[in-house]
């Protein structure tokens, strides 16, 4: 054996030794192959399945870019525009890190919005993974309160007519709303307080909730296993060893493929940081960039794009208390999909043309509502939004019925996959 081979020899064996010692003392070896080496996904996946691991990283660039932007911004009415400022002009390599955060929020809802659309064509949220579904919904909740709580921080004006705006709706609450309010508040209006404790949400609370979800998340779904673009649970065939026939192993299969998907997501990612990142005011809004001002309410307060199409149908209604109830409810129905969709068949590969049509209208009625969202609320607006909303709450109220009467096509056996020659 010549001196360089067994020098390698040498520090493999002190390694497995190592890794040995660890195992001893802390399941590493045994995690890695549940989650990794051995955890068999379908061979099938297509690339509406890059969008979860998309979320993970759009989470690690939100919290180490949330963490610097932390060590020199201050949460004072009196001091917080003026230190996003300096971070912008002064700090060192500032700019990018308040881009890269402000960028984020956007991309961890373009994702979130493609990754949950996927269940939607595939019926990842049918049985047995209702309760992955569920613990997905709780974190989309926690993400929409993450970012409205990180958008009062600038103390813009928009910040602090969205806020006005949002916290207001709780006024709608029978009995309790007036009090409510002011329990939120901290004061009589946004004050410092507010500010203040918004961000000890945002930057503590909230993201300790967001990552323990994003752990019982993928928990949950190495329990049932993934499902894939045909809708077939693998594990109904395995060889003698209990693999999956169907299956490969996330690592390195998957692991490689996600690779592409992370480098293709952070130069679309680079590019809007370094060439865009106002993104003509929809992920910085213009009004944003004067400081918040008590006495005066910017012409046309609207929040950021992914909130408008909730916006929509809070204004679609004439009364705030109906309008606040139809906003939430729009939110709430998600909870219940798995419930609502009473069709046998999970992949829309194999559903019938009722699905397809339905689901395709939920698609235009959601982005329409996100644009007339977006509009200042003329008479023609709001009729529009009208018509949107009805059929965003058709989708689902219709559901159990039309899923139910539909007519699917024979589902394969085995997932269907031609591979790449
Ligand atoms: C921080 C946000 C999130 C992260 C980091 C995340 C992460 C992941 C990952 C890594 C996977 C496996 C890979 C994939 O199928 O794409 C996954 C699957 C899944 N996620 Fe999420 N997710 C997030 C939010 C959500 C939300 C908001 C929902 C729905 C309301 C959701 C529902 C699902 C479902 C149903 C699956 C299983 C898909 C299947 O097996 O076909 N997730 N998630």
């Amino acid at each position: 054996m010549s001196a360089a081979r067994s020098g390698t020899a040498v520090a493999n064996g002190r390694f497995a030794r190592l890794i040995d010692w660890v195992d001893e003392r802390f399941p590493l070896t045994s995690m890695l192959k549940e989650h990794a080496t051995e955890y068999y996904a379908a061979r099938n996946f297509n690339a509406w399945y890059v969008f979860g691991v998309l979320a993970m990283v759009v989470l690690v660039i939100q919290l180490v870019t949330g963490i610097f932007l932390t060590m020199s911004y201050k949460p004072s009415a009196e001091h917080a525009f003026a230190s996003v400022e300096y971070i912008m002009r002064d700090v060192e390599w500032g700019w990018l890190i308040r881009y890269m955060h402000s960028t984020g929020a956007s991309a961890f809802f373009v994702v979130v919005y493609l990754h949950m659309f996927r269940a939607l064509l595939y019926g990842s949220y049918k049985a047995p993974r209702e309760l992955l579904w569920l613990i997905g919904m709780v974190i989309y909740m926690a993400l929409m309160a993450e970012a409205f709580l990180g958008y009062l921080l600038p103390w813009g004006q928009m910040s602090y007519w969205g806020a006005q705006v949002i916290v207001s709706l709780f006024g709608a609450v029978p009995g309790i709303g007036e009090g409510l309010v002011e329990w939120i508040r901290g004061d009589y209006f946004i004050s410092d307080i507010t500010l203040n404790r918004f961000f000890a949400l945002h930057v503590a609370a909230v993201p300790l909730v967001l990552i323990m979800l994003v752990v019982m998340h993928i928990l949950a779904l190495h329990e049932t296993g993934s499902l894939n673009p045909d809708g077939i649970e693998i594990k109904q065939y395995k060889d003698s060893r209990g693999i999956p026939l169907d299956g490969i192993a996330f690592h390195p299969y998957y692991t490689a493929k996600d690779l592409v998907a992370i480098v293709i997501f952070l130069a679309l990612f680079s590019a809007v940081v370094f060439f865009a990142p106002e993104m003509g005011g929809y992920f910085l809004e213009h009004a944003n960039f004067e400081p918040a001002n008590m006495l005066k309410t910017p012409e046309h307060i609207a929040p950021v794009w992914y909130f408008t199409p909730f916006y929509a149908i809070l204004r679609a209604v004439p009364s705030k208390g109906w309008g606040a109830f139809l906003m939430v409810a729009a939110i709430a129905l998600l909870f219940f999909l798995p419930w609502l969709d009473r069709c046998r068949v999970k992949s829309i590969r194999y559903r019938g043309m009722t699905y397809k049509v339905a689901l395709g209208a939920f698609v235009v009625s959601f982005l329409a509502l996100g644009y007339l969202g977006l509009q200042p609320a003329t008479p023609t607006a709001v009729v529009a939004a009208r018509f949107f909303t009805a059929i965003y709450f058709a989708f689902f109220l219709l559901m159990p019925f039309y899923t139910l009467a539909e007519r699917t096509k024979p589902v394969p056996e085995r997932v269907v996959y031609h591979a790449h020659k």
